[in-house]
């Protein structure tokens, strides 16, 4: 990797986004007229955005029209979950609630979440899109956290580029499943700069990862990683959101890392969301199709 190639990144606007500005996490109503390119210029300027979508109606016909006037495509489904063993998990719309009979570590429990980005067995910058959308809200917590870090990787190389240099290791980040015996696993670099001078996380610190600290120069990404772990509570680059019913996130899965704070539920009225994942960045270009006369 070329010095010069890691400044291209510096056109990226959600480099110079500062989260604790308290107007990032208010609502756009997307049925306003407008909403769309509101949303596109608003993920393009943050990495996320929240949506009001409060009219009536079932969920996944809210997230199809969503996708579709994002122009975001099918829905992704991660390379995890391409396996006979599972299949249960394999649905373009997946519901993240507690259930004690699942077993699956993330979408089925009300533990907090540390920070990751979707798509573990996935090339960093696959999965470019989540989109959670919020049937019902905890009863204490569940707020869902986002941290810019790909604006901390920036700040890291002004600071230390050894370090830096050290996330683009392709041999830096193992991470493994850790859903009952599914033993996969995916090692790749933490950060990604293509030849455009685009860059991608896949910035994760928690139970799935194995960190190479032979990786790049010597001790550099144990400085990378101490620098990252300071980073993600300043809230200059952290957020809280807690999504009320009928609202959806849309974030950046190649740009942010997210997890969720553990969460209560009332008897009888379980938090729920419904993830759904794209390769596609939302836009509102006309398509060819509809450009055509
Ligand atoms: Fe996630």
């Amino acid at each position: 990797m070329h010095r010069n190639d890691l400044v291209e990144g510096d056109s990226v606007q959600q480099l110079q986004a500062d989260f604790s500005d308290p107007r990032c996490a208010q609502p756009v109503d997307f049925a306003e007229h407008g909403a769309p390119n509101q949303v596109v210029n608003i993920l393009e300027e943050r990495g996320f955005a929240v949506v009001t979508m409060a009219e009536p109606g079932p969920p996944d016909a809210k997230l199809t029209a969503l996708a579709q006037t994002l122009r975001l495509g099918d829905p992704y489904i991660p390379a995890l979950y391409r396996y006979a063993e599972t299949q249960d998990y394999s649905a373009a719309f997946s519901d993240i609630r507690s259930d004690t009979k699942d077993q699956h570590p993330g979408f089925s429990t009300t533990a907090g979440q540390a920070w990751h980005v979707d798509g573990l067995l996935d090339a960093i910058g696959d999965i470019r899109t989540t989109v959670l959308y919020c049937v019902r809200a905890a009863h204490r917590g569940g707020e869902t956290l986002l941290f810019n870090s790909l604006a901390a990787f920036a700040e890291l190389r002004e600071r230390d580029s050894a370090a830096a240099e050290a996330l683009l290791s392709p041999r830096a980040l193992n991470r493994r499943s850790t859903l009952p015996a599914i033993d996969m696993s995916n090692t790749g670099p933490v950060f990604s700069v293509d030849e455009a001078g685009t860059l991608a996380t896949r910035y994760t610190d928690n139970d799935t990862c194995t960190w190479n600290f032979s990786a790049g120069p010597p001790g550099g990404l144990r400085r990378a990683l101490a620098f990252f772990r300071k980073a993600s509570d300043n809230p200059r680059y952290r957020l809280a959101v807690r999504l009320a019913a009928g609202e959806a996130l849309i974030f950046r899965n190649d740009r942010l890392s997210h997890g969720r704070r553990p969460y209560e539920d009332s008897p009888g009225a379980r938090r729920h969301l419904i993830r759904a994942l794209y390769a596609e960045v939302p836009s509102c270009r006309p398509s060819r199709l509809s450009a055509r006369h």
